[in-house]
């Protein structure tokens, strides 16, 4: 047995490995049942005593050499196939990121958002009320007597005899008043889906409104003035201006029609508002006696003014929305511009 010989195969045999599988072969070359010096090790049974010693020894260490070459090898190739693991894995984080894509809120909750803010910040309640109402709290609490052309089966959604789709807000009123067992002092807004019988270039059956009620002693004209005027300049900016104009509601008397200074010229007077400067927003007035006496307010102690004001015009006059459909139609390259980003 030459063990440098020996040695030397190990060594060229282990040098070349260059992956685990491969040098596990290597071992059963040499360790395995049939292998190299598995076949030495069996041949001591052939060597004469005297030289057993010798034998063993050389033996021992070959094994040894081989099993040195071979412990080291594979750590080497372990720490390899580790560091090309992670280099394989590895995150480039200077990569740009996917980007979360966020809903957007719908000009029209945005506004009732902005309204409600707007009037909680002065005191008021929001409510939300019914979208399918009777005809009690839809016409008759408010004042609007049998056979008037408001309750007309052409202008309104009836479900049956009974239930119709409310057509305005102001059904809020009677409820707001009923439900106050108290009978104390009441300050709410109701904003909220209407539905009408006429659809045109300009209406949709279905569009939203928002109601105010305010109920106390001493409650004048003059503070349904200064209210809308707060309204109006905290909405649509500090220059806008309100005026009065004598009108008729059923519910309110006094009744009067607000216009706010138009927003695109700022009063100057364009196409828009057809050269008056002013553009019809409101409809208000004082609590009409009637209306008072019926939610079981004393009309001789308590005052009380209320307002009426479409949603989707406010909408289009605050975001510069050119035409009603856009409120409807869910365009999602309209409705992506009303996303928060850069809002908070
Ligand atoms: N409800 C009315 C409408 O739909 C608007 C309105 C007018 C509401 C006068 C009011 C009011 O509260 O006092 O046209």
């Amino acid at each position: 047995m030459n063990i440098e010989e020996i040695k030397k195969n190990i060594e060229e045999d282990i040098s070349s490995v260059i992956s685990l599988n491969v040098l596990n072969e290597i071992k059963t070359k040499y360790l395995g049942k049939n292998g190299v010096i598995t076949s030495l090790q069996l041949r001591i049974k052939e060597i004469p005593a005297e030289e057993k010693k010798e034998y063993g020894i050389m033996l021992n260490d070959i094994k040894g050499f081989f099993n040195d070459l071979f412990e080291k090898t594979r750590t080497k190739l372990l720490e390899e196939e580790v560091n090309r693991k992670l280099k394989d894995d590895a995150i480039d984080i200077t990569l740009p990121g996917e980007g979360i894509i966020s809903g957007s809120i719908h000009p029209f909750s945005r506004i009732i958002e902005e309204i409600s803010d707007l009037f909680a910040s002065m005191g008021y309640d929001v409510v939300d009320g019914n979208e399918i109402e009777t005809d009690e709290y839809c016409f008759k609490r408010l004042n609007v007597p049998d056979g008037h052309p408001a309750r007309d089966a052409q202008d309104t959604f009836y479900i049956d005899e009974e239930f119709l789709l409310r057509s305005q807000t102001s059904t809020q009123q009677a409820h707001a008043m009923e439900d106050n067992s108290e009978k104390t002092p009441i300050r709410i807004i109701c904003p909220g889906k209407v539905y009408r019988r006429d659809e045109d270039a300009t209406h949709s059956h279905q569009f939203g409104q928002v109601e105010g009620l305010v109920i106390d002693k001493n409650v004048s004209l003059a503070d349904l003035k200064g209210t809308l005027e707060i309204f109006a300049k905290k909405l649509l900016g500090e220059n806008t201006k309100v005026r009065f104009r004598p009108s008729y509601f059923p519910f309110t008397e006094p009744s009067v029609e607000v216009d706010l200074s138009c927003f695109k010229c700022g009063g100057k007077g364009c196409n828009l508002c057809k050269q008056t400067g002013f553009i019809e927003v409101l409809g208000a007035g004082m609590v009409h006696p009637n209306v008072l006496k019926m939610g079981g307010y004393d009309p001789d102690v308590y005052t009380g003014f209320a307002f009426g004001t479409g949603l989707d015009r406010l909408a289009m006059f605050k975001y510069n929305i050119p035409d009603i459909r856009y409120l409807y139609t869910n365009d999602i390259r309209m409705l992506k511009q009303f996303d928060r980003k850069g809002e908070e």
